[in-house]
């Protein structure tokens, strides 16, 4: 079966692909597809809720494709700044400093800023992720949750987004110091979208001559 994944972020593919590896479901990717970015693409996001979002995005490219897609949508909640950034998280910082820093940097740098007043106890966070699967015949919404703490200053060179300050008590690294297996295991996009993937395997073992189905 082959999934078109509804993202041009290369930190999230290079997560996503390993969960899928070693089962019947070959991913392909917009690039792969020769999918060519659209602006109306940018309304996809309209920022009301991740799972909105993320239906938005699989349901956009499958009828683009034609094929059974799936769109993912995530973030960073944080609680001192009453959710803030939220679905808003990748264009969290505002254009200018984006522009002069890079995306990531900026909106690490202006969250920073929104929490230095905050002490290290009321620093919590989470990372959200909502995955949606788009088929011909229907569609399918899975989540999941990570807990952290945001630190003051950046730990780390792996992942992406706001890694580098999503400190793990638990484990006593930040997610930028995590292997992507080791971060996968524990990542809101690991869990929505290793539901996605059982999900999808089930359907699969049905539809198999001899499945239960047959
Ligand atoms: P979107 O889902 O493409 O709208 O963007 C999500 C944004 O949330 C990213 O650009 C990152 O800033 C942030 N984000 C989502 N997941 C992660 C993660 O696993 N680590 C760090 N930042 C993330």
């Amino acid at each position: 079966m082959k999934l078109a994944v509804a993202t041009r972020n290369p930190g999230k593919l290079r997560e996503i692909e390993p969960i899928f590896r070693h089962t019947p479901i070959r991913l392909v990717s917009l690039a792969d597809l020769g999918v060519e970015p659209k602006p109306e693409e940018e309304r996809l996001e309209g920022e009301v809720s991740f799972a909105r979002n993320a239906l938005a995005k699989a349901q956009y490219f499958h009828d683009r494709t034609g094929l059974p897609m799936m769109g993912e949508d995530s973030g960073i909640v944080v609680d001192a700044l009453n959710g803030e950034p939220g679905p808003r998280s990748k264009r969290y910082a505002p254009p200018e400093m984006q522009e002069e820093y890079g995306v990531d940097r900026a909106n690490n740098l202006f969250l920073l800023r929104r929490l230095r007043d905050i002490p290290d106890g009321e620093r919590s966070a989470r990372f959200y992720c909502a995955v949606a699967i788009v088929l011909d015949d229907g569609s399918r919404l899975f989540s999941g949750r990570v807990d952290g703490v945001i630190l003051r200053e950046p730990r780390g060179e792996g992942g992406f987004g706001y890694d580098p300050l999503f400190y793990l008590p638990e484990r006593g690294v930040t997610t930028a110091q995590l292997s992507v297996a080791e971060k996968n295991e524990v990542s809101h996009r690991g869990r929505a979208m290793r539901a996605a993937r059982d999900w999808l395997l089930e359907i699969l073992a049905d539809e198999t001559p001899g499945g239960p189905n047959q």
